[in-house]
């Protein structure tokens, strides 16, 4: 497995927590009303925080070109405004994010792995926000929008850099556990905000 293409690695070592996670979020009813999937937005919202310092890297954009261009919290905290998430309440997903960090370079690619990938799974959930609460990718729903050359080309764009660059096998298993951490702090998101229970966050 760790002669594989670093993106199929970390999909393979990531696809149960995703397989989790989804059924997870669609279970909590995300799309039931406003209020839901406006906890789901800040759901997001707190792991777009945790990567955006990741896409803003200038290190990190020499392995990965064009890196900044992907970043979505400003579209997430669009949507908050949107829908009009209280200052309280964006304070509490900043506080939430701070100090999370990616860890080491290897890591980070792990987490931006996750953090870009999600943006596939975005078209399903767009549609719904679009056909069961009125949304569109100028309201509300800005951060589950599509890039202009195509969700599925910009995807590959992404993978075919990460699938370049040489790493050995300990820094393979960094970014696979990047992206599982990923994965475990947008499940802590859906627990505390969209399911409601009390998780330990300090
Ligand atoms: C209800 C919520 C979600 C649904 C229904 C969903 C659904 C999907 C679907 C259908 C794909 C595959 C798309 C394709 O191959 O064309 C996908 C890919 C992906 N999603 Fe999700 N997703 C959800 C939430 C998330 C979240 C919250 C994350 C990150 C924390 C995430 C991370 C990923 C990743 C990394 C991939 C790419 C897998 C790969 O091909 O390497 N997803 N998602």
């Amino acid at each position: 497995m760790s002669n594989a293409l670093l993106s199929t690695f970390l999909k393979d070592g990531t696809s149960q927590e995703h397989e989790r996670l989804d059924r997870r979020i669609m279970t909590l009813a995300p799309f039931a009303d406003r209020e839901r999937y406006t906890l789901f937005v800040r759901t997001q919202t707190r792991l777009q925080r945790v990567a955006s310092p990741l896409y803003q890297s200038e290190r990190l954009a020499r392995w990965l070109p064009g890196l900044a261009a992907r970043d979505r919290l400003s579209a997430a905290l669009s949507d908050c405004a949107d829908l009009g998430v209280s200052v309280g309440a964006l304070e509490d997903d900043r506080r939430a994010a701070e100090g999370v960090g990616a860890g080491d370079d290897y890591a980070a690619l792990g987490w931006l792995y996750t953090v870009e990938g999600s943006n596939l799974g975005a078209a399903f959930l767009l549609k719904h926000a679009k056909s069961e609460l009125g949304l569109s990718e100028t309201f509300g729903a800005r951060h589950l929008a599509g890039h202009d050359d195509g969700r599925g080309l910009h995807w590959r764009r992404f993978k075919e850099v990460l699938d370049a660059l040489m790493l050995s096998h300990d820094e393979r298993r960094q970014a696979l556990q990047g992206a599982l951490d990923a994965f475990g702090f947008a499940r802590e998101g859906v627990e505390v905000l969209l399911a409601g229970a009390v998780v330990d966050v300090q």
